[in-house]
């Protein structure tokens, strides 16, 4: 059977469940694509660190080259987190010509636009369902799903950790601190939690989905924010009370021609779709003009979760490989139309 080299750039929370999908999922891959999937080599940050006794048996490096300048990888996934050193070492992937998969929203949120650009130029893919609501293919769903229709709002839940303590803290009145470290210790909240808490994660997802959604490419700096800091439990119980149920809402509207996106704590009716969205769960509402409204519901943070959405774009890119082979290929989607209309 035939193989296809992939290099992992990270090996924690997410990139373990990568390696764990391909493991015990290899049938049913290679049944689709073909090809058996084998990751060729890890970077980590430190080779001696302690990590599952399964892994023992995959090959890691402390040096990103091993991974970039082997010409026997052909799909690079990133799953380590950061912005400028990863930025960089996308780049050179793209440049050696290996497709690329990402998890990493803050990489797609300020970089996105570039390096799709690059992508496309250099007829590599680059996919990213991962980076927005884990486990729900939302990216794909506003590119292709719905591409047919005219999109003009979406509102959801897009953070997994803020939503699983707003949860923990209304439903069991226990502390702000006590459960940010519950949802450190499995593995929702990022490296530095302090982007979920102030609710800086959802925005980039919100600027990817609203970048994708209106064909318009939406900075960071243009979203509003507000996080959950200040939010206690008392306040929780207090909402409760009065029939309300509070989450971390994320909204993106295009009203004639103008593109709002915000992030803040809001009071739902407790019969609201999304107040009934617990833990880590995320879930996304798009309304478009033909289609009404659609809701998307799903894990949204998590190490198995969100390795299937990256597994999943594993699984284009081979598709995309075959029909490149064959003369015709799906190209990724643009933050921005290149489709000029006659009065631009
Ligand atoms: P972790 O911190 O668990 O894992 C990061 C991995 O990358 C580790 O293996 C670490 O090495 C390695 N690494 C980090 N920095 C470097 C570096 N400079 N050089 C070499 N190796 C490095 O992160 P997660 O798996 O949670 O997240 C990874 C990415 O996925 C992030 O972009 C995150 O935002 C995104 N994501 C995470 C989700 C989640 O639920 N956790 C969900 C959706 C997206 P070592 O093991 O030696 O420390
Ligand atoms: N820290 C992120 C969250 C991970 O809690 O939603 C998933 O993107």
């Amino acid at each position: 059977e035939r193989e296809i080299q992939v290099g992992l750039l990270g090996l924690g929370t997410v990139g373990t469940g990568v390696a764990s999908i391909i493991k015990h999922h290899q049938e049913t891959l290679s049944h689709q694509i073909g090809r058996k999937i084998v990751i060729k080599r890890a970077l980590v940050k430190d080779k001696k660190k302690v990590r599952e006794s399964w892994l023992s048996n995959l090959e890691l490096t402390e040096n990103a080259n091993d991974i970039i300048e082997d010409p026997s990888i052909e799909a690079v996934i990133e799953v380590m987190g950061g912005i400028e050193e990863t930025r960089l070492l996308v780049e050179r992937a793209l440049k050696e010509k290996k497709h690329v998969i990402t998890a990493n929203k803050d990489l797609m949120a300020e970089h996105g636009s570039t390096l799709l650009q690059m992508a496309n130029e250099q007829k590599c893919d680059l996919f990213y369902e991962a980076s927005v609501a884990g486990g729900i293919p939302i990216i794909r769903t506003i590119s292709e799903g719905l591409s047919a229709d005219k999109l003009t709002k979406i509102m959801g839940i897009v953070n997994g950790t803020t939503n699983y303590m707003l949860t923990k803290m209304s439903a069991n009145n226990r502390t702000f601190d006590d459960v940010l470290l519950e949802a450190q210790e499995l593995g929702y909240a990022e490296a530095d939690p302090t982007a979920d808490v102030d609710g800086i994660d959802a925005a980039r997802k919100m600027a990817i989905l609203s970048s994708l959604a209106f064909s318009s490419p939406v900075q960071i700096e243009d979203v509003s924010v507000k996080g959950i800091r200040q939010v206690s439990d008392v306040d929780l119980a207090f909402c409760q009370q009065l029939g309300y149920t509070m989450k971390l809402i994320g909204v993106a509207q295009k009203d004639e021609g103008q593109i709002e996106v915000r992030v803040e704590p809001t009071l739902l009716p407790n019969a609201h779709p999304l107040a009934n969205v617990h833990n880590e769960f995320n879930a996304v509402l798009v309304h478009g003009e033909a289609v009404g409204e659609t809701m998307f519901y799903g894990p949204g943070a998590g190490s198995l979760p969100t390795a299937t959405a990256v597994v999943s774009d594993l699984v284009a890119v081979m598709k995309n490989m075959q029909r490149r082979v064959n003369g015709y290929s799906y190209q990724t989607p643009l933050f921005q139309s290149t489709f000029k209309t006659e009065d631009e």
